[in-house]
């Protein structure tokens, strides 16, 4: 098992670096050359994106890939120059300088900041091992790419990783495995491989994807602190770098290249249950009643894999859940979407139709020796999809129609890594054979390993869009490669009901989001071993801040639902839950934004304060949004920490204390009151209290703000919560501005964009801490209908009959002292 986690051991390989390169030609926007037998291209795709590729063995360069989501490029604006030994390819941007005697290839943007710069002695080139027939060896040589560490340079990125947020003086291994034994903050590997990193120096950022499907390893400056190397065990080396500067605009293109995240239903960003499993239709049931009868929110129920039929993919258990339509039927009424489990191992069984028809259309992985591979799953021995091919594909994605026929809401993929039994939590072995079908090539597994849960991921998203066309599909993944987020969102597999785990889903969490998968969330309460009530409680205070927001736990652990525990839990639950909830307004519009530019739902400080340092090592607090600074409490028995303010006015969410950003503050946090800020003179939307997205008209809307001197703003979405109309303008994005300066307070509905016009009858807006009363309150140069709430300085103004007008100006206007405290 260690060879997963750890560096592999000398194989006596020499790594040999290319050596001098001759420029052969260039186009619009690439240089191409020749260093040894190996071609090397140079291209500026946009002002900031350069990709090199370096194709050993003379191979023809090639650049598509799971990874990438976006080929065809507009065209640049390139200026080439060549000067004795030094090419160099300039944007509006950026320049790439690559220096022929030997090759090395750095970058510099327009401020003249350097980055990205190849090792001086090392730079790209391949691992040779003495007498090995690299043309007849299929993975080719392992390749590698040596960066210069600039000084101060930091890393961070690398997908789902459990230590920290950063990842300087590391090593890394990118290789998709189910972790025989569980999450630790050692093992840098889990599930996902997203081979990204975001580098910051003095405040300024840049991107670098190393994409590569094989095993990947990077080493972040440990073995040498003055360089990083990122390494493959064969294939191509071809990477991306993102000139920044900032970490937005790095994750914006990076996520232009690899795609992003779709717009989610509504209804999935609410309060989900899980359990491995609920056994049949009557637990599902009595699950299902007690959200209701404890009014606690819930969205979603889920069925683990004992539904199945025996674990066989689609089918269903005909004891167990004798009459799914029905019971699906009545849980929609209830206001629950039932989401059930898929995994990719098809049981070898004669009998079963998804078997023989995937054996009889030649659908499966086979050995070496063209034999279909077989290995031991839930169901038995099985045999595994080859998701390569896109006829498996379009196969896998028509079978979950079983599902969708009894109302199936979404699909849970599962185990893709692939997740194996023999031995113990495996996965293929490297020489398995993905045929790829006719009009496919054939790959060896250790070639495409890191893509298998993408693949499948892939195939179920367009399923079910071809199933049900007018709806967007929820698909969830556990297994992926880089570029993950626009087939499915990502949960983190199997962590425990630990307070470690707890503190650990938090660098989890901000790494995904840096590294394009905003949409992603760790088993609220912890999956492996027994919760209690204070870790749930806890446990819930966090996880209602994540994109995705579900319970879940493992076969034969106490029961983790949100009232398991009794009070006082039970209220906390309840009343983190209720939050969760009525943020609804506030979530869908990061995921709009995050769908439009890939900026991270749940940030890191880092990303919004990239010039102050001190955010770096902020692991266990997060930005949710702009507005929303959250900082759970990790360990047991205390209601303090420590929190890290960045520059900014906040206000504590439960009293509306003020603070004054930078600062280091020691929060009181009890059980039931977590530390959260907001951001002065931003909104927060809110909606009514409701136990599920639809029960209710979302009517009124608050508008939460806590006025400063100053200004601030924000912007809302909305549309019809799930179709596709928003694509075609069917949708109602507003910027909501509020300048505070002395006496006056004005807030400004701007404009609505977009043709959804939201039915509601009032909107109200909520001014926080203001201690004065003020003395008049007008809407659009009218008196308002408003009030005023001495003891917490509390204005609410209604705004009914303004509901529908374009532009809404409220001015609130006091003679006396300043409106909120100064
Ligand atoms: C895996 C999943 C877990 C699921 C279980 C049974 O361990 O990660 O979430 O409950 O399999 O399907």
């Amino acid at each position: 098992m260690a060879e997963i986690f750890e560096k592999p051991p000398e194989t006596g390989g020499r790594y040999e670096p290319l050596g001098t390169a001759e420029l052969l030609d260039h186009d619009k926007r690439s240089l191409r050359l020749k260093a040894g037998s190996a071609a090397v291209e140079v291209t500026a795709l946009a002002p900031d994106l350069f990709r090199v590729g370096m194709f050993p063995e003379g191979r023809t360069p090639r650049y598509d890939s799971e990874a990438i989501a976006k080929e065809d490029w507009e065209s640049v604006e390139v200026f080439m120059e060549q000067s004795g030994d030094e090419v160099t390819l300039s944007t509006t941007a950026a320049i790439a300088r690559v220096f022929l005697n030997p090759l090395r290839v750095r970058f510099t943007d327009a401020s003249g900041r350097g980055f990205a710069a190849d090792d001086e002695e090392l730079g790209m080139g391949t691992v040779v091992t003495p007498d090995a027939d690299v043309f007849s060896e299929p993975l080719g040589s392992p390749v590698r790419l040596y960066k210069w560490r600039e000084i101060g340079e930091r890393y961070f990125g690398c997908g789902e990783r459990t230590s920290g947020l950063e990842k300087t003086g590391t090593y890394q291994v990118f290789w998709n495995v189910d972790p025989p034994l569980g999450h630790t903050a050692s093992y840098n590997n889990l599930y996902t491989s997203i081979p990204f990193t975001l580098s910051m120096t003095n405040g300024k950022a840049y991107g670098l994807l190393f994409d590569n499907t094989h095993r990947v390893e990077f080493d972040l400056a440990s073995e040498n602190p003055e360089r990083a190397y990122y390494g493959a065990e064969g294939g191509d080396l071809v990477y991306y770098v993102f000139c920044g500067p900032t970490p937005r605009d790095v994750v914006d293109r990076y996520t232009e290249l690899t795609g992003r995240i779709p717009m989610p239903p509504l209804w999935s960003l609410g309060n989900q249950q899980c359990r491995y499993s609920y056994m049949d239709e009557g637990e599902v049931r009595e699950v299902a009643r007690g959200f209701r009868e404890h009014y606690i929110p819930c969205d979603v129920i889920y069925l683990d894999i004992h539904y199945m039929d025996g674990y066989r993919v689609f089918t269903w258990n005909e004891e167990r859940f004798p009459e799914p339509e029905k019971l699906i039927s009545e849980l929609r009424e209830q206001g629950f979407r039932v989401v059930t489990i898929v995994d990719p191992g098809v049981k070898v069984d004669e009998n079963y139709p998804v078997y023989t028809e995937g054996r009889r259309r030649n659908l499966f992985c086979k050995t070496s020796e063209g034999e279909e591979y077989h290995n031991v799953v839930w169901p038995g021995m099985c045999a595994f999809p080859d998701f390569t091919n896109p006829e498996t594909r379009e196969w896998w994605g028509e079978n979950h129609r079983t599902l969708l026929d009894k109302g199936v809401a979404g699909i849970w993929c599962d185990m893709n890594e692939p997740s194996l039994f023999v031995p113990r939590q495996s996965t293929m072995p490297g020489d398995v054979v993905h045929p790829g079908g006719q009009s496919g090539e054939a790959k060896l597994h250790a070639q495409i390993h890191n893509t298998y849960g993408s693949l499948e991921a892939c195939a179920v998203r367009e399923g079910l869009l071809k199933l049900r066309p007018d709806e967007r599909p929820f698909v969830i993944t556990r297994a992926g490669y880089a570029g993950l987020q626009r087939h499915a969102l990502q949960w983190t597999g199997d962590n425990s009901s630990w307070w470690e785990h707890l503190w650990m889903s938090m660098p989890q969490l901000q790494n995904l989001g840096l590294s394009g998968v905003a949409w992603a969330g760790v088993d609220v309460g912890g999956f492996w071993g027994d919760a209690n009530g204070e870790l749930l409680a806890r446990f819930t205070e966090f996880g209602i801040f994540q994109p995705f927001c579900r319970n879940h736990t493992a076969l034969g652990t106490r029961r983790q639902e949100p009232w398991a525990f009794g009070e006082p839990y039970e209220s906390v639950c309840r009343e983190m839950i209720k939050l969760r909830q009525r943020l609804l307004p506030y979530l869908y519009a990061l995921f709009e934004e995050c769908h439009r530019t890939g900026a991270p739902i749940l940030r890191p400080l880092l990303f919004e304060h990239p010039e102050d340092e001190t955010t770096y090592a902020m692991d266990d607090e997060f930005l949710l949004g702009t507005a929303l600074l959250v900082a759970p409490i990790t360990r047991p028995g205390i209601e303090h920490r420590h929190v890290y303010l960045p520059e900014g006015t906040w206000f504590h969410f439960w009293t509306g204390e003020r603070f004054e950003g930078p600062a280091h503050i020691l929060a009181y946090a009890p059980l039931g009151e977590p530390a959260i800020y907001i951001k002065a003179n931003t909104t927060l939307p809110l909606w009514p209290e409701m136990n599920h997205v639809g029960e209710r008209p979302a009517d009124p809307l608050t508008l939460r703000f806590h006025p400063a001197e100053g200004s601030g703003e924000a912007t809302l979405y909305e549309d019809a919560g799930d179709g596709f109309g928003y694509e075609r303008g069917e949708y109602a994005k507003r910027r909501v501005v509020c300048e505070v300066l002395g006496g006056s307070i004005s807030v400004r509905l701007e404009e609505r964009e977009g043709s959804f016009a939201p039915e509601r009858e009032s909107v109200y807006l909520e001014l926080r801490g203001v201690n004065t009363r003020p003395e008049t309150v007008s809407v659009n140069g009218e008196a308002a209908d408003w009030g005023y709430e001495e003891e917490d300085g509390k204005i609410t103004v209604r705004l009914t009959d303004h509901v529908g007008e374009t532009n809404v100006e409220v001015r609130i206007q006091s003679t006396g002292p300043d409106l909120p405290p100064a």
